[in-house]
């Protein structure tokens, strides 16, 4: 154990300053508070970094933001047989589910038996608890009648899901931006009749309900830590100036995260950093000019196609372009020879291992190129395409190797309703024993 000398080394005079937290805590009814002479804030922001380390290491979601408050829950999650053990070890084994699903089209049904098959959902369809993050890369509109009821599906999925402890990641697909800008070429009149009528429907998808759900709840693009160190689904990188995540984002974990958009992104897409909120903000400046628009365009056809709002700027024109993370189909469609020596700059500048995308579909199996490093999704689930019903799993490990150093594990599977699952990834790194954040 030659870890323990260093462990009481740090933590005892840890504990002095965690005392002088709380302390502080109890006297003050705000709170931990600004007005702490520097000498003191810093210690407090030193003690809140460990308790964020701490409970990062043994908790699923939200560990980090709670340490930082003061309210620490580690939970029992670890699956493994000797979880009583690891429970009440100093450095825990920590383990993320990750399932993410393509487009789905206007198909309950099928994407019903896609979420119970992976495990998302129970037989009810609702949240199971057995994975911690459900990624959906957007297009669950047009080419299919049930629109309605899955978006009040996935928010009722988003609830259950923060109530146990889990996260749900939905993106925006270019059918649902089409459908934002009134380009209705892939609606059926079936469809339209569950909203009421042609105009109860542009209402619902611009500034009704469901454009709602779309401006509060989905991004166009996505970065999802693998573990909670590196920070919440959506942290940046590079990671904000005095992010309390920067410095596990430049340590040994760095790049452990995976990016998830709709289209791809492009090597020569220019904004691509900080990632994901570069492209995040500009989407939700170009969603909320759509749904500024008054009187909103009538829907093409039968009417000319609208095309963007006018005042949209040249970022955000090109954020709906053919090479802009919507829209772009290089990872699917061009040679590995030549996609392969562009990946790793991609992912060096959204700090990721890979990326996962739909948009592009492959009726028979989840494709995986440059070694596992680009992963695309859409099978084509929707009866509209009659592809397979299919969703890609991810499982994280860390776990501590015994005399120190840490063991890294990626598991990548494509998971099938209908035939074998496939592994797709196996990576494990060793992590030394160097601090890891
Ligand atoms: C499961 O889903 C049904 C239908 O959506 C709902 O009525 C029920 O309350 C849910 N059960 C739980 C435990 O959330
Ligand atoms: C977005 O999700 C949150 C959390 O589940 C929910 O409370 C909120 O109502 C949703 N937003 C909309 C517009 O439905
Ligand atoms: C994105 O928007 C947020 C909120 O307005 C802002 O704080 C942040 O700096 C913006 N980031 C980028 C990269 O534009």
């Amino acid at each position: 154990m030659p870890r323990l000398s260093t462990v009481a080394f740090v933590a005892l005079p840890l504990l002095v300053l965690s005392l002088a937290y709380f302390a502080q805590s109890y006297a003050s009814p705000l709170g931990p508070a600004p007005h702490l002479g520097s000498g003191l804030g810093l210690s407090i922001a030193f003690s809140s970094l460990v308790n964020y380390a701490q409970a990062a290491m043994q908790a699923p979601f939200g560990a980090p933001q709670e340490a930082l408050l003061g309210t620490q829950h580690p939970k029992e999650q670890v699956d493994n047989e000797d979880s009583e053990v690891t429970i009440n070890e100093p450095r825990p084994r920590f383990t993320r589910r990750i399932v993410a699903v393509g487009d789905i089209h206007g198909d309950l049904i099928n994407a019903g038996r896609v979420l119970q098959m992976a495990g998302v959902v129970d037989e009810d369809g609702n949240w199971s608890g057995s994975v911690d993050v459900f990624v959906q890369t957007g297009d669950i509109i047009d080419r299919g009648d049930d629109t309605v009821e899955l978006f009040e599906w996935m928010e009722e999925l988003r609830e259950q899901a923060h109530g146990m402890g889990g996260v749900m990641v939905s993106l925006l697909g270019n059918h649902e931006w089409m459908n934002a800008i009134g380009d209705w070429r892939y609606v059926y009149p079936s469809e339209i009749e569950t909203f009421g009528s042609i105009s109860a429907r542009q209402k619902a998808v611009t500034t009704g309900w469901l454009g709602n759900i779309w401006a509060s709840n989905y991004t166009t693009a996505a970065r999802l830590p693998l573990h909670n160190l590196l920070g919440p689904p959506n942290t940046d990188y590079p990671p904000a100036e005095g992010s309390v995540y920067a410095r596990a984002n430049a340590g040994p974990l760095s790049h452990a995260a995976f990016s998830f958009v709709h289209g791809g992104l492009a090597p020569m897409y220019p904004n691509l950093q900080p990632f994901p909120s570069a492209i995040n903000n500009i989407s939700s400046s170009l969603l909320h000019k759509l749904r500024s628009r008054s009187p909103q365009p009538p829907p093409h056809p039968p009417h000319a196609y609208p095309g963007l709002p006018a005042g949209t700027t040249r970022e955000e024109a090109r954020l709906y372009g053919g090479d802009g993370p919507l829209w772009y189909r290089g990872w699917a469609d061009e040679d590995e020879s030549k996609i392969c020596a562009r990946v790793d700059q991609v992912l060096q500048k959204t700090g990721t291992r890979r990326m996962v995308m739909g948009h592009t579909p492959n009726l028979q199996n989840i494709v995986a190129r440059c070694g596992g490093k680009v992963l695309i999704i859409d099978t084509g689930i929707s009866h509209a395409y009659g592809g397979a019903l299919s969703a890609l799993s991810i499982e994280y490990t860390l776990e501590p190797v015994k005399g120190g150093g840490w063991k890294e594990q990626e598991v990548v599977k494509a998971l099938y309703a209908e035939q074998e699952d496939e592994l797709l990834v196996t990576a494990t790194r060793e992590l030394g024993e160097g601090d890891l954040w």
